[in-house]
C-alpha cells in the first residue's frame, strides 16, 4: 500500500503527460501539484518547452528552483490547460479549494484554461461538499462584519485564518475566512449567495469548473473521471 506522499508523486508524473510541448499551461498550488512541478523540471531539463502561469507565489518559487520560467496571467492570450489540486470533489467534479489560501488565482486562472485537470487522492473524493471547511478571502477592511454576516446567515462557525499566531494574508494582500458548513448542499448557489456580501472577494467553491479528475489509490491504480462541464 501507497502512503499519501506516494500517491501524491504518481498522480503528479501521471499529470505531467498532460504537458505537450508549446503548450500554455496554468499551474496550480499545494503538495499534490508539487510533485507535478518536480516532474516538469525534470521534463524540461531535457527538453520539454511550454509556457507556465503560476496561481501562486509558492509556485512560482517552486518552478524558480526547478529552472522553469514563468509568465503573468495578462502575457498570455489563454491558456491550453491548467492542472491543480483540490481539498475536496464531490462526483459531479465541484469542488472546495483553498486550502493552502491560492483560490483566488487559482479561480483566475483556471477561468481562462480551455481544460481543468484535477490531481487528487481518494481521500479527496466525497459525496457532498463541506467537511472541509469553505475558505472565503475577503478584503481586510469590514472582515469581522463579513464574518458576523456569514455566521449569521448560516449559523455556522467561520473563523479568521491565522499562521504562525498572526493573521495569514493572501498573495493578493486579503484575509480568508475558514468556514465550517459540514454539508453543502447547493454549491452554486451558495457561491453566488456568499458573492453578495460586500467585502467578498472570492469564495473557495469551484463548481462547473473541472473537466477531469486523475485520482489516485492506496493500491497504486490511477483512475481518470470526466465532467460534463458548461463553462
Ligand atoms: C491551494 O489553495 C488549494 O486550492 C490546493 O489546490 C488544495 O489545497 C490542494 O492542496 P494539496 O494537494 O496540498 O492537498
Amino acid at each position: 500500500m501507497l502512503t499519501q506522499d506516494q500517491i501524491k508523486e504518481k498522480i503528479g508524473k501521471y499529470a505531467a503527460d498532460y504537458v505537450k510541448p508549446g503548450m500554455k499551461v496554468g499551474l496550480g498550488t499545494g503538495s499534490t501539484v508539487f510533485y507535478l512541478l518536480k516532474e516538469l523540471g525534470r521534463r524540461k531539463a531535457q527538453g520539454l518547452s511550454f509556457t507556465a502561469v503560476c496561481t501562486s507565489v509558492q509556485t512560482q518559487r517552486i518552478l524558480s528552483e526547478e529552472g522553469i520560467e514563468f509568465r503573468t496571467l495578462d502575457e498570455v492570450d489563454r491558456l491550453q490547460v491548467a492542472i491543480d489540486g483540490a481539498d475536496e470533489i464531490d462526483p459531479a467534479g465541484n469542488m472546495i479549494k483553498g486550502g493552502g489560501g491560492a483560490l483566488l488565482r487559482e479561480k483566475i486562472v483556471e477561468y481562462n484554461a480551455d481544460e481543468l485537470i484535477i490531481i487528487v487522492d481518494e481521500k479527496k473524493l466525497v459525496d457532498h461538499l463541506g467537511a472541509f471547511p469553505l475558505p472565503v478571502e475577503v478584503v481586510t477592511f469590514g472582515w469581522k462584519q463579513v464574518r458576523q454576516q456569514l455566521v449569521d446567515n448560516y449559523r455556522i462557525d467561520a473563523s479568521r485564518r491565522e499562521k504562525n499566531g498572526t493573521p495569514f494574508i493572501t498573495d493578493q494582500g486579503n484575509y480568508i475566512l475558514d468556514c465550517h458548513f459540514g454539508v453543502i448542499t447547493d454549491p452554486v448557489q451558495l457561491n453566488t449567495d456568499i458573492h453578495l456580501i460586500p467585502g467578498v472577494v472570492e469564495t473557495g467553491l469551484f463548481t462547473g469548473m473541472a473537466d477531469k479528475a486523475i485520482t489516485g489509490y492506496a493500491d497504486g491504480t490511477i483512475k481518470l473521471i470526466e465532467y460534463n462541464q458548461s463553462y
